[in-house]
């Protein structure tokens, strides 16, 4: 039976149960810092640029940036659960990291402003129409200054493909267990996650899909909003062992800049 999923789940999946079932890949410091580090790698950043994490949930890759002297980051995230997260995060720690509510399609932030976009930890391709990527897209053109940079994370979309998995689970620790159901349609991954508390029963029973890209998809796709000198990288893991990360190991890195 086809998992039937809601089109706007990406709006109420992202609360404190997510920062459980993935906190191997988005609550680990390390990893977080091996993906700053390829971050810092591939883009032309310097201490006073500023800095746009968009879809960056509860901020982990601009606080670790704010941490190495990036002092100009804005996290914009449609999740409220996490933004406050970050806040409360960067307000312990002392870091300079604004968190804004808002969609990335339609941000309603200035135009021009940001000398790089991140779009991080597979964070496109969560409507179901390919249109609204491209309208992300054109949302970062129009946020970036001319000259400036973005950078897309996601799974790289050839080896999900390979590797596909249709039943994952994983233990969290010795009380709570993630469930995973898969099918892969085309260019769509539906999932279905059960999350089990031995003590308090279930936690999670929710439904989701998620674009997979292929390289030349996503060069298509960031091409047609505009930008230029398209690069990109492929193998990119920050975790150190094999093994079902969702879909966040085998990373796809892409970088364009905005015409001048
Ligand atoms: C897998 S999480 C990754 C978060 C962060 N980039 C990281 O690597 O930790 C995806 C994030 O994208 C956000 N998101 C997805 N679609 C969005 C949209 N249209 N506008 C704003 N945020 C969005 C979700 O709320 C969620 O926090």
């Amino acid at each position: 039976m086809k998992i039937d999923v809601k089109p706007d789940w990406w709006k109420t999946l992202f609360d404190d149960v997510y920062l459980v079932t993935d906190a191997r890949s988005v609550c680990d410091d390390d990893i977080t810092r091996r993906e700053v580090d390829a971050v810092c790698k591939l883009l032309p950043m310097a201490k006073g640029h500023t800095i746009l994490d968009l879809c960056g949930g509860q901020g982990r890759h601009s606080l670790e940036l704010a941490k190495r002297g990036y002092g100009h980051c804005t996290v914009l995230d449609y999740s409220h659960v996490l933004l406050e997260h970050g806040r409360s995060n960067a307000l312990k720690a002392g870091l300079p990291v604004d968190f804004v509510h808002g969609d990335a399609a339609d941000s309603g932030l200035q135009d021009q402003t940001y000398d790089h976009v991140l779009i991080l930890g597979n964070s496109l391709g969560y409507m179901p129409e390919s249109v609204d990527d491209l309208r992300i897209m054109q949302e970062v053109m129009r946020v970036l200054k001319p000259g400036g940079h973005v950078l897309i994370d996601v799974t790289d979309g050839v080896v999900v493909r390979e590797k596909f998995n249709p039943n994952a689970w994983h233990e969290i620790d010795d009380r709570i267990i993630v469930c995973r159901q898969r099918q892969l349609e085309e260019d769509y991954i539906r999932a279905r996650e059960v999350v089990i508390c031995k003590e308090q029963g279930l936690m999670r029973d929710q439904t989701y899909a998620i674009r997979i890209f292929l390289p030349e998809v996503l060069e298509a796709l960031v091409g047609k909003a505009g930008f230029v000198e398209i690069a990109m990288q492929r193998g990119f893991s920050a975790h150190e062992k094999e093994g079902d990360y969702g879909f966040m190991n085998h990373r796809l890195l892409v970088t364009a800049r905005r015409p001048e």
